[in-house]
């Protein structure tokens, strides 16, 4: 590592870094205005060898949905070293000084790999369920849908629907992901490039009796065509439904498609209502996996951030052995009005690591999973339970989009 440096971007850079991800992702980087926009190269590391740039991490300034409330966070992402360079700790150098730096109290990222970031302290905080449905199978009723209630919009158009229904999803939903003006554009590209051998991308919108969209999907199709027939594929990219009549009448639609024979939606929640739409639910063909992982960069800023399911008073012990700041002792205390979270002198009543704080944090695993296997220490008779309870949330946390 003698010759390796670590330094923030330069605004100029950014297809040098783009380089450097895609060489390490396997991909070939194209020009892209929006996103050399979007770049913000003050959040973004470089680790050079030789003044050549071999190792990156960036972060995008955007915002997350907390259970109770929607706050900062860095939304890492970029994380790459040129093959020629791996396995000599440029990544630890990186994200290591990235996880000091941020001055958001929590980072987000999609891991590539889930063995990659538990060492840094982040932890898979929302599972994604993945459905490959068979829609010859799954008995989606195709009744229910008030007629002129669906129409299909321009990307310019949902330009001005869409964002009011992702923020209402945050309402609903830890684990969403805010999108400036800029990004909702990125989002909303349709380069034919990109489009891998499917239709443009189509965004279809249901309108309540009034004409107001409250639900849309982005979604594509794919001919094709099997032995026994027609058996096109639908792919659905995002679905963002906070009205439930928009829910049932956008999924019913896309359920019930003519020729076709699989759907594929990869952003689903644990407790997707979707399965009860259907008649079998196994026909759904559900696949869990980590979707977002979270790290805790400031305790006891991070947890007066977000609302508890109960009210508690509790010592947490936790330690870190990145940032010095967060080991130690915080008493956490809320009730439905405020939530206060102090250093203090006070005996535990339970230990964990930051890592643990970052699972429970978006109220989608329970605190008692990762005492189950020794990772989080009860001190004080019921304190295990009162927490975890505490940090539960009534609805799983979701990611929609990876970043
Ligand atoms: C993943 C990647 C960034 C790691 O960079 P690196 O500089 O080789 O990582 P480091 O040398 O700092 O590794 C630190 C530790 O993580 C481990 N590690 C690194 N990458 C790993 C991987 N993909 N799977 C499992 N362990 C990994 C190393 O073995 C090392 O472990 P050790 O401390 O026990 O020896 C790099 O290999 C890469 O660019 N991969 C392809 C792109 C990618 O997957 N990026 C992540 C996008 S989310």
């Amino acid at each position: 590592m003698t010759d390796i440096q670590v330094r923030a971007a330069q605004a100029a850079e950014y297809e040098k870094v783009q380089a450097v991800f895609g060489g390490a992702m396997m991909f070939e980087p194209k020009p892209d205005e929006l996103w050399t926009r979007l770049f913000e190269p003050e959040r973004a590391l470089v680790a050079t060898d030789d003044g050549e740039i071999i190792g990156t991490t960036r972060a995008l300034t955007r915002e997350l949905s907390v259970p109770g409330a929607v706050v900062d966070a860095a939304h890492v992402t970029g994380v790459g070293v040129q093959p020629t360079h791996r396995r000599r700790g440029v990544m630890s150098q990186l994200i290591g000084r990235q996880l000091r730096e941020v001055p958001e109290a929590i980072a987000v990222l999609w891991a590539s790999e889930p063995a990659i970031y538990g060492r840094f302290g982040y932890a898979a905080a929302a599972w994604g369920v993945e459905y490959a449905v068979d829609l010859h199978r799954v008995g989606a009723p195709n009744d229910s849908i008030r007629p002129g209630a669906l129409a299909v919009l321009t990307a310019d158009e949902a330009l001005k629907d869409l964002p009011a229904l992702l923020r209402r999803l945050q309402g609903q939903r830890s684990g969403v992901s805010g999108r400036s003006d800029l990004l909702w554009q990125a989002r909303l590209q349709d380069k034919p490039d990109d489009r891998g051998g499917r239709t443009e991308r189509r965004i279809l919108v249901h309108r309540d009796e009034a004409g107001t969209v409250d639900g849309y999907a982005l979604w594509r199709g794919k001919l094709n065509w099997g032995p026994t027939g027609p058996a096109n594929e639908v792919l659905v990219e995002e679905l963002v439904a906070p009205e439930p009549a928009a829910y049932r009448a956008l999924w019913q639609h896309l359920l019930t498609m003519d020729l076709s024979a699989t759907l594929n939606y990869s952003h689903a929640a644990v407790d997707e209502p979707l399965q009860q739409l259907v008649t079998y639910p196994t026909a759904l063909e559900r696949r869990l996996g980590e979707s977002l992982w979270l790290r805790v960069t400031d305790v006891p800023r991070a947890l007066r951030q977000r609302r508890y399911a109960v009210p508690l008073d509790v010592v947490l012990e936790v330690t870190d052995h990145l940032i010095e700041s967060n080991t130690g002792r915080f008493r956490l205390t809320t009730d439905e009005s405020a939530v206060t979270c102090e250093r203090t002198d006070d005996a535990a009543d339970l230990s964990l690591s930051v890592t643990e704080l970052a699972g429970a944090y978006l109220g989608g695993r329970p605190l008692t999973e990762f005492a189950a296997t020794g990772r989080v220490t009860e001190h004080t008779a019921g304190a295990l339970n009162r927490t975890a309870t505490a940090f539960g949330w009534p609805v799983a946390p979701v990611s929609i989009e990876v970043f």
